[in-house]
């Protein structure tokens, strides 16, 4: 099993802040009982045709089965990861998205800002994350078990 865990940030690339999200996408991962993987881990700026060739090499040549995406996702200039994300798709899961803003906003109301998606190229399935560290822990537990189903209909099983 092969995860890309990617960090959309301006801020972290630059090295204004330390990211945070991503090694907390690995953190959450192992400890809800995740597959052993082998990650790849990524930190590029909010630039959209960046954020388009990494997606589609981490897909396409990298041969990733999963990409986890984190940050970019809200109503800032500057969010373009889900664009960034339908424009590399074949195939777009929208119920990603909407459990966890569904299920988020009980606990945190800004929850609906985030325009996260998620979908497949090929055989990856790709799932945008909110940039919040605190985000990762509060929405990838819900995603598992759907994740893990995914996965497995990709695998042709
Ligand atoms: N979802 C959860 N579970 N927890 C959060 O703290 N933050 C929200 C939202 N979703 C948040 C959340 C906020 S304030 C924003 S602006 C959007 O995610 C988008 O964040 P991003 O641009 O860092 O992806």
């Amino acid at each position: 099993m092969k995860i890309a865990r990617v960090t959309l940030s301006d801020r972290a690339t630059a090295g204004v802040y330390e990211d945070r999200s991503g090694p907390e996408i690995e953190r959450v991962w192992a400890g809800h009982g995740g597959t052993a993987a082998e990650w790849v881990r990524i930190l590029i700026p909010d630039d959209r045709a960046e954020i388009e060739s990494t997606l589609r090499r981490l897909c396409d040549t990298e041969r990733c089965d999963l990409v986890l995406t984190t940050g970019g996702t809200g109503p800032a200039p500057r969010d373009v990861t889900p664009e960034a994300t339908r424009a590399v798709l074949d195939r777009e899961l929208p119920g990603f998205g909407e459990i966890m803003r569904i299920q988020s906003f009980a606990k945190v109301p800004t929850a609906i800002l985030s325009r996260a998606t998620a979908g497949t190229r090929g055989r990856t399935l790709l799932i945008n994350l909110p940039g919040n560290p605190r985000a990762i822990g509060e929405c990838l537990p819900l995603l598992l078990p759907a994740i893990a189903e995914a996965l497995r209909h990709l695998r042709g099983e």
